[in-house]
C-alpha cells in the first residue's frame, strides 16, 4: 500500500485497481467519459425516483476519519434503495486492537456484506481492499488520493447548473478553478480527473507550496498563483478547505494571509461572471477560504452538491452492491 504522505500522488496511486464504477469504485482517474455519464444519468434518475434495488443487501460504512456529510449521505442512499446499513466507524472497529485493514475487510465480508464504504487516511487502501475482496468496495476518501463520489456529486450539481436537469454531462468550453490547498486534497484529484474527462478545462490555483507546478503536471492541469487574474474567465470556482490535519499549516503563513491572497472574499466574488458557480465540498471554514456571504449567495452550489451526493451514492452503491 502506498504511503499517505506524498504531496504528489505516486504512480501506483494514480492508477485505480480497476478504472470502472462497479463492481468497485476506488477512483475516477482513467474512468472513461461514457462510464461517468452512465453513472451520473442513473444518479439523476434515482434522485427523482429511488428504486428498491438493494432490498436484502447490507452495506457497511467503515470510516477511520471524521465525516459528517459523506457517511450520512452513503447511509441515506443505501436506505433509499432498501439496503440495511451497518456502521463500523472509529472506535467500533478492531482496527484499534491492531487488526489490519485487510483482516477487518475480510471479517466484514464473511458476514455477508455486499459492499464496504471505506474512508481512511491511507492513500491506496480502497484499491488494496478492492483487489482482495469479492464484495464491492467504495472509496469514501483515501488520504490525499481520491474521493470519487464527491467529484461525481460535484459534476451532477454543475451539470444541473450549466445544462439543466436533462443535461448530458458535456462540459466542453467550461473552465473550472480548483482553489486553495490542492496538494492535500483528494477532492481536487478526483474532480480534476472527472471534469477533464467530461470536457472541462481545470486550472489549479493557490499559493506555490499548495499548488506546485509538479502537481499540475501530474494531474494534467494548468497551474496559476494569481486568483484575481483567473476569476473573470471562470465558469466555476471550487474552493477547498486548508487541511490542517494533513500538515497544511506548514504550507501557509497564516489563515489571514491565505484569505488575503486566495480566499473567495465578497470583493473577489464580484469579479466573477454573473452565471459563474461557486462550489465547496465542505466542511467550509467561513472567513478563511470563503466568505459567509459568498457561501450563502445564489451562485453557491454548496447545498446542491450535498443533495446531489445522495443521488450519486445511490447510483454507485447500485453498481457496487447490486
Ligand atoms: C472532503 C474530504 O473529506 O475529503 N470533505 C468531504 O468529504 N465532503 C474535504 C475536506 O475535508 O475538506
Amino acid at each position: 500500500m502506498a504511503g499517505a504522505g506524498a504531496g504528489v500522488a505516486e504512480r501506483s496511486e494514480d492508477r485505480p485497481a480497476r478504472a470502472t464504477i462497479g463492481p468497485d469504485c476506488v477512483g475516477l482517474s482513467g474512468v472513461p467519459a461514457g462510464e461517468l455519464r452512465r453513472v451520473l444519468t442513473r444518479a439523476r434518475e434515482l434522485r427523482r425516483q429511488p428504486e428498491p434495488s438493494l432490498v436484502g443487501r447490507t452495506v457497511a460504512t467503515v470510516f477511520f476519519e471524521d465525516s459528517t456529510r459523506t457517511r450520512t449521505s452513503f447511509a441515506i442512499a443505501a436506505q433509499r434503495l432498501g439496503a440495511q446499513v451497518v456502521d463500523l466507524s472509529g472506535k467500533a472497529s478492531s482496527a484499534n486492537k491492531g487488526e489490519t485493514l485487510l483482516d477487518t475487510g475480510r471479517v466484514i465480508e464473511a458476514m455477508g456484506v455486499s459492499a464496504i464504504v471505506l474512508r481512511t487516511g491511507e492513500a491506496g487502501a480502497a484499491a488494496t481492499l478492492a483487489r482482495e475482496l469479492a464484495c464491492g468496495v467504495v472509496n469514501a476518501g483515501d488520504g490525499r488520493h481520491e474521493h470519487p463520489t464527491q467529484a461525481l456529486a460535484d459534476a451532477l450539481a454543475l451539470d444541473d447548473h450549466w445544462n439543466g436537469s436533462d443535461g448530458s454531462f458535456g462540459f466542453a468550453g467550461k473552465r473550472v478553478l480548483i482553489v486553495g490547498d490542492v496538494v492535500s486534497s483528494r477532492v481536487a484529484r478526483s474532480n480534476a480527473a472527472a471534469l477533464k474527462t467530461l470536457g472541462a478545462e481545470v486550472v489549479l490555483v493557490g499559493p506555490p507550496l499548495m499548488v506546485p507546478g509538479t502537481l499540475g503536471e501530474a494531474l494534467g492541469c494548468r497551474v496559476s498563483h494569481d486568483l484575481d487574474a483567473e476569476l473573470p474567465h471562470a465558469d466555476g470556482v471550487m474552493m477547498l478547505r486548508i487541511q490542517f490535519e494533513r500538515g497544511a499549516g506548514a504550507l501557509l503563513g497564516s489563515a489571514r494571509e491565505f484569505r488575503a491572497g486566495w480566499g473567495l472574499t465578497a470583493d473577489r466574488a464580484a469579479r466573477l461572471r454573473s452565471d459563474a458557480a461557486v462550489l465547496h465540498p465542505g466542511p467550509t471554514n467561513r472567513g478563511v477560504e470563503i466568505d459567509p456571504e459568498v457561501a450563502d449567495s445564489p451562485r453557491s452550489l454548496i447545498l446542491r452538491q450535498v443533495a446531489a451526493g445522495v443521488g450519486v451514492r445511490m447510483a454507485v452503491l447500485e453498481a457496487c452492491a447490486g
